[in-house]
């Protein structure tokens, strides 16, 4: 019998051994070089941990709220595209497992599984995540999809005005599956008969015009909140609050994008300076143990998405795949708090961590 996985870096071998490669080379790459990819994992190991002892961590208290929805650790589900490629019950069976560890998954507007589908199949606390195409009136059928059908909020990623140069997806000529969402809606159809099938399509319908005064036209079609994806810097922190979001999510869309952006935990809390803890800000990129969790808190997060471990553990097992992945960082961040003193999530603080700027200073 096959050895259990005792971390979640281990499911990243199991999904390779299982799946064709065009499809494991998508998930697994970033763009260019891969210097962001292999720095969001990388600058974790350059912060290590400041413990307190001889506190009472008898009982350890992970849970959290997120814009209202009590869940029970700070580890949300990352929106990330096509599930189907990765096991055939597709974004259903993450959904499920999303409401078995009672947390949040966002919905990736590339999903493989419809709105409906997903919504259907589960009572987890849903957000839908948002690219807005050429033809706005896409972004907004699937707005109201997502609304009818109980998502809490809309998570516009803005860190694609055009899509980064995933190198082994030029190579493998990497195909766009079927997306059923689109439905009715326009014909997935693009003309590229070299290269990437999705960069060709990507750049066919993104609207790369859009700017912040494109919040207020989303904010006059919804009234769910709206969180934005893809904040790097403090004085975009500050363009997002005055344009009124409710809240940012600090990340570099796993190094799929710019490369040579920056590990997304070494801007942190640049970002969580900027907000002033106005409004709450999550984090991703880059983590694979509790200990990344803990230090994403200690550095100002309200809670982290985890992307590719989610879409490995799919691969492996389906939605107990998923599910062990949350399980195995729950388990870790809780001896992490344990191990530090902190019994419950406000004890975290930045007094916790040594980043590299603090051995400078
Ligand atoms: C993504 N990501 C992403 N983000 C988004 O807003 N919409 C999307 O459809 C996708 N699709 C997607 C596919 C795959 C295969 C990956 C790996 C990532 C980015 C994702 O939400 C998240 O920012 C990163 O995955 C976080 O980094 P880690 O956890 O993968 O290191």
């Amino acid at each position: 019998m096959a050895l259990e996985p005792v971390n979640v870096r281990e499911f990243q071998q199991m999904a390779k051994d299982g799946l064709p490669k065009m499809y494991y080379d998508f998930y697994a790459g970033g763009a260019e070089d891969e210097f962001s990819l292999k720095e969001n994992e990388e600058a974790f190991r350059r912060i290590t941990l400041r413990p307190r002892v001889l506190v009472d961590v008898s009982r350890i208290d992970m849970s959290t709220t997120i814009l209202g929805y009590r869940i029970s650790s700070p580890i949300m589900i990352a929106p990330t595209a096509y599930h189907k490629l990765a096991h055939p019950e597709g974004e259903v069976a993450t959904a499920k497992a999303a409401a078995a560890c009672n947390t949040i998954m966002i919905l990736s507007f590339m999903s493989t599984c419809t709105v409906e589908e997903v919504a259907s199949s589960c009572n987890a606390v849903r957000f839908f995540q948002l690219y807005v195409y050429k033809r706005r009136d896409v972004a907004a059928a699937l707005v109201k999809r997502a609304e009818r059908h109980g998502y809490k909020a809309l998570v516009l990623t803005v860190d694609v005005p055009r899509l980064g140069r995933r190198e082994a997806d030029i190579r493998n000529r990497m195909v766009l599956p079927y997306l059923k969402n689109f439905d009715g809606l326009f014909s997935a159809e693009v003309d590229s008969d070299n290269g990437s099938n999705l960069e060709a399509f990507a750049n066919q319908t993104l609207d790369a015009s859009l700017c912040w005064k494109d919040i207020a036209w989303l904010k006059s079609i919804t009234n769910l909140p709206i969180l934005v994806k893809g904040i790097l810097t403090g004085e975009d922190a500050i363009k997002a609050m005055e344009a009124g979001v409710s809240g940012i999510v600090v990340s570099n869309h796993g190094a799929r994008q710019l490369d040579y952006s920056p590990a997304t935990i070494s801007v942190l809390q640049e970002v969580v300076h900027a907000t002033r803890g106005k409004i709450p800000v999550l984090f991703d990129g880059g983590v694979r143990r509790g200990t990344d969790v803990f230090k994403a808190l200690a550095l100002g997060a309200q809670a982290v998405l985890v992307g590719r471990p989610i879409i490995y553990g799919l691969a492996a097992k389906g939605e107990a795949g998923v599910r062990q992945v949350i399980e195995i960082l729950k388990t870790e961040l809780e001896l992490t708090m344990a191990l530090s003193g902190c019994p419950s999530l406000k004890d975290i603080t930045r007094s916790h961590v040594k980043t590299e700027r603090d051995r400078i200073h």
